[in-house]
């Protein structure tokens, strides 16, 4: 045999050899990827990705029952396998850009209700965007520990620490002490799934360090080139003028520097502090028409069965870098997606189906440099 194939054939399986302890070890909990990298990484990491985690549980007489691991079927390690009952229901959901997240961490609470009462004062839309009131559970018993929701498809959660250690357990399978519990189907006396404890040397757990990081990184900035287009500009005046900015509110100015927010566990600091973003959204749960029947909460003590066919509307920023749109990630693009708008947006999508080609060009140019 020739050198050279030889070499390939030993690559080869030294590379089989390793997938195999890899798999082994991967599959011993429960668990749907080893990085968040690994959803969070378009365009750059923690930013989105056309990766979805199911969302599973069953129907009982017109209450959803998430399923055992949080209501995720997850990908790795035992996991409840679709029994084929009539009454299970399954949804997808896609990855969520991080990026910007601390800003929209240290928006007011206020200011997201605010926009229930901007959508009552323009009644004749049918536009009723409900308030998610979601604990930061990092701040304990605190009294003040309930925020505006914002994070997650059903704005689920109110502060990244909380975010992301859900996310923590329910997608790296990872236990920490925001969310202890093992799940039922892997009982500790197996094998206890890991846990997060604070690193030897910089004393922080992986938790801290990942909310540290996703508070450091920007919002997706504009293409500052097809911003400055004629045609995008129109499209913007456009965009407000149907209704689209009722729900994909453009602006907010965030909390001045050193408000305590979270239950008084997180400082707002001056880098994210009395700064001007433009998230486009409200970040209040609405029924578009494209409901599953699946409600999502931080703990289960918070689900809401009205929330079941709701979406937080989708910010915008940075839509230029995602690919499959809403919530399932099935809308190969802005077309599609504007085409699946109905229930209370229903008026401002025929207004957007009114409008002539050259207008509906100009609202997508909008949408792209976005
Ligand atoms: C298997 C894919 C996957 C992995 C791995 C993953 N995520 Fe996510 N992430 C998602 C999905 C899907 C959502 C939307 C969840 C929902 O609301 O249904 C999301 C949402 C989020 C959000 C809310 C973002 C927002 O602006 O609304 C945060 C924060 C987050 N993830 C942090 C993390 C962190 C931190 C990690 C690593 C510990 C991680 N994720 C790992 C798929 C993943
Ligand atoms: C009643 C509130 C409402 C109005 C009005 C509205 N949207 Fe939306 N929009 C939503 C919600 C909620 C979603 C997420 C729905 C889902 O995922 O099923 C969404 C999703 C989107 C998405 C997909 C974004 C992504 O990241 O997946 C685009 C694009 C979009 N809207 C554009 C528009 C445009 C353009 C208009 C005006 C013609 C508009 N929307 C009007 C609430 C609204």
């Amino acid at each position: 045999m020739p050198f050279a194939l030889f070499r390939v054939m030993i690559v080869y399986l030294f590379l089989l050899a390793l997938k195999v302890v890899g798999v082994s070890q991967a599959d011993a909990y429960p668990h749907n990827a080893a990085t968040c990298e690994r959803c969070h990484n378009l365009p750059t990491r923690f930013g989105g990705s056309l990766m979805t985690v199911q969302r599973i549980g069953t129907s009982s007489e017109g209450m959803f029952v998430p399923a055992s691991e949080g209501g995720i079927h997850h990908r790795n390690g035992e996991s409840e396998q679709s029994a084929g009952s009539a009454k299970q229901i399954i949804g997808e959901r896609v990855s969520l850009s991080l990026l910007g997240d601390g800003y929209i961490e240290a928006i007011a609470s206020r200011d997201i209700e605010q926009n229930t009462q901007r959508q009552q004062r323009q009644a004749s839309l049918g536009i009723a965007g409900a308030v998610v009131s979601a604990p930061a559970l990092e701040a304990g018993a605190s009294s003040s520990k309930m925020r505006a929701g914002r994070y997650g498809w059903k704005s689920q959660h109110s502060s990244l620490i909380s975010s992301c250690a859900d996310s923590l357990r329910n997608e790296l399978g990872m236990r920490n002490r925001l969310y202890p519990e093992e799940y039922p189907t892997h009982p500790a006396s197996d094998n206890p799934t890991p846990f997060d404890t604070p690193d030897a040397k910089t004393h922080k757990t992986e938790l801290e360090r990942l909310a540290y990081e996703v508070r450091h990184t920007s919002p997706p900035t504009r293409d500052a080139f097809l911003f400055a287009t004629s045609d995008a500009q129109a499209g913007e005046k456009l965009f407000e003028q149907i209704g689209c900015a009722v729900c994909h509110v453009p602006t907010y100015k965030t909390l001045p520097p050193g408000t305590r927010i979270n239950g008084g566990t997180y400082k707002v600091p001056k880098f994210l502090g009395n700064a001007v973003i433009h998230p486009y959204s409200d970040f209040l749960l609405h029924d578009v028409g494209t409901g599953d029947g699946i409600p999502q909460a931080a703990k289960p003590e918070y689900l809401d069965q009205s929330t079941a066919n709701k979406f937080r509307t989708a910010p915008l920023w940075g839509l230029r870098f995602r690919h499959g749109l809403m919530h399932d990630g099935d809308s190969p693009g802005t077309e599609a997606a504007i085409a699946r708008h109905g229930g209370e947006a229903t008026k401002v999508r025929q207004c957007y189906d009114h409008l002539t080609p050259i207008e509906k060009n100009q609202i997508q140019t909008f949408l792209k440099s976005l």
